[in-house]
């Protein structure tokens, strides 16, 4: 069974270099490994000097490169599917339809087309390892969670049938503004909402889809990584490694650098500690900026000595209902989470966690129904919701 690893972490700490000293170190150890950029900005290229399509091309035995072209994938597979988007998207904001609150997140919707392209890749079955390296935090977290918010708004929006869409469509226009899509593009979104759910359940799945976060240790740095580690594991991926890098190295005899370095080591400290649950790499500093397959090779030999690195390195269980004297509790896994930081509330089938700009909508399941949201505690990064 093939594995994915997705890089993520603030711009410009290092995530095209690790994911790619990754790349070169698994195809060093006979994986067939492909390394795929979903940055619009693609650095592959340059890195590698080679240059990358938007199909795979060998870089090196066992390694393919790819930098995706989401417009090209969007084109390509859901041309209708994008027109029908675009005119649906242009209606007013109502204050009383809540589930249309947050619909700002849709103009992003071309980079969703970057994970099916990963997706189909990854069932062709060709790869052992497919590589993934990200655009900059913010980006992929709204990347990652999706595949989950569309198929959220899709079944809001299209519960229905064909023929009661035929009713509805004259009625939408004028209630909501919205225009309904096509026959033909329904049909299309129906196919699509089904591969946002496969989709799903394998950027999810914990035995193939690991995130990985690459951070340096100075303090707004620091500060992000945290933050997305929080969210990542509210949106239930599995986080399960660290890299620090840009490490200034003990050898480094300069008093310019004397202050840095007790800079760095406080942050070092600090970043141990928070992450202590997960394995932390590091990287150094190097003397030169990381280029072609030799400085890859440098890093890897370095600090990726690991001979477990490509598998699951930490599995984390999240979001379970567990049955309880008065009815359920749901435990969700939201590390580094502050107490008081939550607004709770249910809202139809859902049950809805906001933490900052974050919202993640779980689904009750039926048998939890019939139950009331009653309380709430956070206790060490598990955030337990009861039913009653
Ligand atoms: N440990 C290091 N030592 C020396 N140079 C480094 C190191 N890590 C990264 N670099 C250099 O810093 C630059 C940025 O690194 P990289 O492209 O990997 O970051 P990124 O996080 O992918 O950036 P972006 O957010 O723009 O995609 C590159 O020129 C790279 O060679
Ligand atoms: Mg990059």
């Amino acid at each position: 069974m093939g594995r994915i690893i997705i890089f993520t972490g603030k711009g410009g700490v290092g995530k095209t270099s690790t994911a790619a000293a990754h790349a070169v170190k698994a195809a060093g150890e006979g994986k067939k490994t492909l390394i795929v950029s979903t940055d619009m900005a693609h650095n592959l290229s340059d890195l590698f000097m080679k240059e990358l399509k938007e199909e795979p091309v060998e870089i090196l035995g066992n390694l393919d490169g790819l930098e995706i072209d989401s417009n090209y994938e969007m084109e390509r597979y859901y041309g209708t599917i994008s027109k029908a988007f675009k005119n649906m998207l242009t209606f007013e904001n109502r204050a009383d339809s809540e589930i249309f609150d947050d619909i700002v997140v849709f103009p992003g919707i071309e980079e969703l087309f970057s994970l099916l392209k990963i997706k189909e890749l990854y069932d062709s079955g060709i790869y052992d390892l497919i590589i993934v390296d990200c655009a900059p935090t913010g980006e992929t977290l709204s990347l990652l969670k999706f595949p989950e918010l569309l198929s959220w708004y899709m079944e809001k929006l299209f519960p229905i049938g064909k023929v009661a869409l035929k009713v509805l469509r004259p009625i939408s226009r004028v209630a909501f503004k919205i225009e309904m899509p096509d026959d033909r593009a329904m049909n299309d979104i129906e196919k699509l909402y089904v591969k946002l759910g496969t989709l799903q359940t394998l950027l999810k799945d914990r035995d193939t889809c690991s995130i990985r976060l690459v951070t340096i240790p100075e303090k707004m740095v620091v500060e992000e990584t945290k933050r997305n580690y929080m969210y990542l594991n509210l949106y239930n991926f599995n986080v399960d490694g660290l890299y620090i890098n840009r490490i200034i190295p003990e050898d480094v005899d300069n008093r310019f650098f004397d202050q840095w370095k007790q800079i760095q080591s406080n942050y070092l400290e600090e970043i141990e500690a928070v992450f202590a649950n997960i394995p932390v790499y590091r990287i150094k500093w190097y003397e030169e900026d990381i280029n072609g397959v030799k400085g890859l090779e440098r890093v890897a030999a370095d600090s990726l000595d690991d001979r477990n690195l490509f598998r699951v390195l930490k599995t984390t269980v999240n979001e379970t209902f567990n049955k309880t004297d008065r009815g359920y509790r749901l435990d969700v896994y939201v590390p580094l989470a502050e107490k008081g930081a939550f607004d709770l509330f249910e809202s139809g089938t859902d049950i809805i966690i906001k933490i900052g700009n974050f919202k993640r909508n779980i689904p009750i399941p039926n048998s939890v129904r019939k139950y009331q949201m009653a309380s709430a505690r956070l206790d060490a990064g598990t955030l337990s919701i009861y039913f009653e």
